[in-house]
C-alpha cells in the first residue's frame, strides 16, 4: 500500500474500519475530482471548446456517480460517508486548480495527471479489499479503473 492511502486511519486489525476509511478518503478526492472536472467544463478556452466542453460534462457526471455508489457501498459496510466541505477537504490530495481560463492542452495534462492519481489510490484500495476477501468493494472500484483506463489511452493518443 503507497502513500496514497493515511493508514494513520486504521484501527489496529478491524477490517470493517479501515476499508470505511479507505472509501472515505476516495470519496473526498472524487469530490475534489468532480469539482475540477466542472472546472475545466466552465473554463475551457480555444479551438477544442466545443469537444471538450463536451467531454468534461462525461466526465464530472461518472465522477458524481462513483461518488454515490462509494458512499452507499459504505453505507453497506455500516458506515457512514463523509457528508461536509471541511471533512472531504482534511481528506483530499487532488491538487485543486484555479478558476481561469484554460487551454485544450492545459486540460487534457491535468486530467492525465487527476486520473492517475485517484486510478492509484482506486488500485490500492481494491486490492486491500480483495486480499481480505471483499471482492463487491473491489469489483465496484475495478469497474471505475477500467473506465479510467480507457480514458487515459483516449486523453494521451489526443495529446501526440
Ligand atoms: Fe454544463
Amino acid at each position: 500500500m503507497n502513500n496514497n492511502i493515511n493508514n494513520n486511519k486504521n484501527t489496529g486489525d478491524n477490517y470493517q474500519q479501515q476499508i470505511i476509511n479507505y472509501l472515505n478518503q476516495f470519496l473526498s478526492n472524487i469530490v475534489a475530482l468532480t469539482i475540477k472536472m466542472y472546472n475545466y467544463h466552465w473554463n475551457i478556452v480555444g479551438p477544442h471548446f466545443f469537444t471538450l466542453h463536451s467531454k468534461f460534462e462525461e466526465y464530472y457526471k461518472k465522477s458524481t456517480d462513483m461518488f454515490d455508489i462509494i458512499a452507499e457501498r459504505i453505507k453497506q459496510l455500516d458506515g457512514f460517508p463523509i457528508t461536509t466541505i471541511s471533512g472531504f477537504s482534511s481528506n483530499i490530495g487532488l491538487r485543486e486548480a484555479e478558476s481561469k481560463n484554460y487551454t485544450a492542452n492545459e486540460v487534457i495534462r491535468s486530467t492525465i495527471g487527476d486520473f492517475k492519481y485517484i486510478h492509484r489510490m482506486g488500485s490500492d484500495i481494491a486490492s486491500y479489499a480483495a486480499s481480505i476477501g471483499d471482492g463487491v468493494t473491489s469489483g465496484l472500484i475495478g469497474n471505475f479503473l477500467q473506465y479510467l483506463e480507457k480514458q487515459l489511452w483516449m486523453l494521451e493518443a489526443s495529446i501526440k
